[in-house]
């Protein structure tokens, strides 16, 4: 990847794409709207609060992410969704659970219902629990990608964007595996139109937004872009993409914990995972077939991190489980329970429980609006294909085929600041610090 000579900046409006506009994707616009009304503070967002440390200690440079790069500011941002499902924004939010009605919603009634979803490519066949109205009727799959492409153009000219990014917020689909249609373009574009059931409608959402030149990322453990076909378009069309399946609750934790282990050379006998959840997020989950999506995701996390192929006395005989149980009344406040079987010194066993409150959707806020803000940066920056560093953001990474992904949530941190410097031209951050001692 070339070092970029010069980042166009961020002039004009920002369109944030959402396919998807349920509890994510709306408590995402809510607390934007909050923010830039000076209601609420963008809490988790590392374009809005975190600080780069740059050049040597002593300097004392450590001037705010969103002050070091050209990032669209929070009232460039204007919003577009698209969901089968035909409430708007405010409605959306309401049904959703996650925020205040009086509090965080209603000071903002007007500015949510504002945004009404367009019609969705969707189809039960890989959402079998839910269903709305509000869909989009062709004749075969191509077609229903180009009409997303028109939804893309009319979005921009009508909300006089200067650029747009996509930031899929859609439920988790069935479990698709990459195949022969997933491997050229010309076989996926043969495959829309031959209604291959290899294709589902998030993979069309990205195929529309790479064709447009629209970055896309990725939030649900879905397929979508993650294969050959798409890599190598976004790669022709100069369009960064990313994915998959936002890091947050329980995945978060481990990625926190189980390098910590790691490090301290302990053992790690199992690992079981319960979580209960009530939202429609959890509705849709409790299909076995979109189970498998999401657990497919979570899984890869530990072996990456602990790597048993090179310490089997510590990790090779590890059980790992994940369960999630649909639980209405919990809402989107789920409840993630960790037992962790650790061993140390002379093999004696420890063990950790963790009991993780967590707020789904709050958690996930925040790092739609990095990845829509990152991603936007990188296309101006000349940056295409996979962004691997921001994997910091995503449970299960996207990265180049034959590389293994890296999980440890400290390392992709660190990858991630490395790449602003780097784009910056500023100098990598190695820690070694020996010039201190000299
Ligand atoms: N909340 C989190 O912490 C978190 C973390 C990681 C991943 N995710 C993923 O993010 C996604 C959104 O989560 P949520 O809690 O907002 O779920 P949600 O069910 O509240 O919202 C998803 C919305 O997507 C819509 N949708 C489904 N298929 C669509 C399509 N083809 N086109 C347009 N819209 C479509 C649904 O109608 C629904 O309104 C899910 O896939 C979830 O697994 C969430």
């Amino acid at each position: 990847m070339k070092q970029p000579t010069e980042i166009r900046p961020a002039t004009g409006k920002l369109g944030v794409l959402l396919p998807g506009f349920g509890a994510v994707a709306t408590t995402f616009v809510a607390g934007v709207e909050a923010a830039r009304r000076g209601l609420a503070s963008p809490v988790g967002s590392l374009t809005q609060m975190a600080t780069i440390r740059l050049g040597k200690r002593p300097d004392k440079r450590a001037p705010l992410i969103k002050d070091f790069v050209p990032l669209a500011g929070l009232d460039d941002l204007v919003f577009g969704a698209w969901d089968p499902i035909p409430d708007d924004g405010y409605q959306s939010a309401l049904k959703a659970g996650v925020l205040h009605k009086e509090q965080h919603l209603d000071p903002i009634e007007e500015f949510l219902a504002s945004i009404k979803p367009m019609p969705a490519a969707f189809d039960t066949a890989y959402v079998k629990k839910l269903d709305g109205p509000n869909k989009k009727k062709a004749s075969n799959k191509r077609e229903l990608a180009e009409a997303i492409r028109e939804d893309i153009r009319r979005f921009k000219k009508e909300q006089g964007c200067d650029r747009l990014v996509m930031v899929w917020c859609g439920s988790t689909e069935i479990y698709v595996r990459a195949s022969a249609v997933h491997e050229s373009l010309e076989a996926f574009v043969a495959g829309m139109e031959a209604d291959d059931p290899g294709i589902a409608p998030s993979q069309l959402y990205a195929y529309a937004a790479i064709m447009e030149g629209v970055p896309y990322a990725n939030g649900a453990p879905n397929l979508s872009a993650d294969f050959a076909a798409l890599e190598s378009l976004a790669v022709a069309n100069g369009v960064p993409i990313g994915g998959k399946d936002f890091k947050t609750g329980q995945t978060l934790m481990k990625t926190i914990l189980a390098p910590g282990f790691k490090t301290r050379m302990l053992g790690l006998s199992g690992w079981f995972s319960t979580n209960i959840l009530g939202n429609r997020d959890g509705e849709v989950l409790d299909d076995p077939e979109s189970f498998k999506t999401k657990e497919v995701s979570k899984l890869g996390v530990l072996e990456h991190i602990l790597q048993p192929e090179m310490y089997p006395q510590l990790y090779g005989d590890m059980y790992h489980k994940v369960r999630i149980n649909y639980y209405p009344p919990r809402g989107d406040n789920k409840e993630g329970w960790d037992n962790i079987d650790i061993f140390g010194w002379m093999g004696y066993p420890m063990q950790i429980k963790v009991d993780f409150l967590c707020r789904d959707s709050i958690l996930a806020a925040p790092i739609v609006l990095d990845l829509a803000l990152f991603m936007d940066l990188a296309s101006r920056a000349g940056l295409k294909g996979i962004q691997e560093w921001l994997s910091f953001y995503f449970k299960s990474p996207q990265t180049a085929p034959g590389l293994y992904p890296e999980h440890d949530i400290f390392i992709q941190h660190f990858k991630l600041k490395n790449t602003l410097r780097w784009m910056m031209g500023e100098e990598q951050i190695t820690h070694l610090g020996v010039e201190y001692y000299e």
